[in-house]
């Protein structure tokens, strides 16, 4: 590394697979910036000592993967919103006294990618649909909360984890079992799919979409392939219709303008270089 050039990377155990790389380079070449972002692997029984000694890393700030978001943000002296909401940060950086701060920008992601696609989508906030109960499913019904929907319904195979996100949540928020999906569907303005099903190489989402209005917007952030069934059959019946990969791209932009100084913009260009990198698109 040169001398005073600033650095950033993705941290994690195993980061190999993480495309934040080709993502933050290309900004980085297309603002002209002398700066790096690398990755990190870091052993899982180092990682409460990686992070509670951030500044000692040599990075002005950090993306987070799987399984350390937790650990990342209890070793933070700040959190923003969003990674208190979730106790989890997926973005860090050092401000100017050396405090090490934590955003969650997953929620962020999710908003940025639909405010791009579908501009007013949320005009007339009233009831959401999540599909899932992991961790992407708390950081948009986060993200549907901080844009004023008043009724997020979350149905998950296992109950029990809808109901946990609930817990945090509270009212507003509303936990289903599989079995109530035709019913809350009815009432649906959003429905997202935030469960691995229907990707290359998982089980189908068997959803029967007939209840669901119209005009409801459907996204799914299963981006591999692009043209989920669930999009397909959205679209098919008239549903505006998102896919998933302006999520990846878009949580990006809130980490790298904190650490870089500039907003950078999700492109085509850029859709299109990380679904070849995905092997999505030839
Ligand atoms: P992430 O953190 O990326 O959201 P996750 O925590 O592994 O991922 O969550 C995966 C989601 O897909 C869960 O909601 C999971 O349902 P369970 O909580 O019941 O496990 C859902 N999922 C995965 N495989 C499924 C299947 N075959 N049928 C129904 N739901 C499934």
């Amino acid at each position: 590394m040169k001398k005073g050039v600033r650095k950033a990377a993705i941290t994690g155990h195993p980061v190999s697979h993480s495309r934040s790389p080709l993502i933050h380079g290309y900004w980085l070449e297309k603002h002209g910036i002398e700066g790096e972002y690398v990755r990190v692997d870091v052993p899982p029984e180092t990682a409460e000592g990686f992070y509670g000694n951030f500044a000692d890393a040599g990075l002005i700030g950090a993306n987070v993967t799987v399984p350390f978001k937790e650990i990342a943000a209890r070793a933070c002296d700040w959190l923003d919103d969003a990674a208190t909401a979730m106790g989890a940060a997926n973005t860090l950086w050092l401000d100017e006294t050396g405090r090490l701060c934590g955003a969650n920008t997953d929620g962020l992601g999710f908003l940025g990618n639909l405010d791009q696609l579908a501009p007013g989508w949320d005009n007339n906030p009233g009831t959401a649909v999540v599909l899932g109960a992991g961790g992407a499913a708390r950081a948009i019904v986060w993200a549907l909360i901080s844009r004023d929907y008043t009724t997020v319904h979350i149905v998950n195979r296992t109950k029990e984890k809808a109901e946990k996100i609930v817990d945090e949540f509270g009212s507003g928020t509303v936990a289903h079992g599989w079995d109530k999906l035709g019913t809350v569907l009815a009432q649906a303005g959003v429905l997202v799919n935030t469960t691995s099903l229907g990707m290359t190489g998982k089980p189908p989402l068997e959803v029967d979409l007939s209840s669901l209005p119209e005009n409801a917007l459907v996204n799914d952030i299963v981006y591999s392939p692009l043209q989920t069934d669930l999009l397909k059959q959205a679209a098919a019946r008239g549903n505006p219709a998102v896919d998933g990969i302006g999520m990846l791209l878009h949580q990006a932009v809130p980490a790298f303008e904190r650490w870089f100084g500039e907003r950078p913009v999700v492109t085509d260009e850029l859709r299109t270089l990380a679904l070849k990198d995905l092997g999505v698109i030839t």
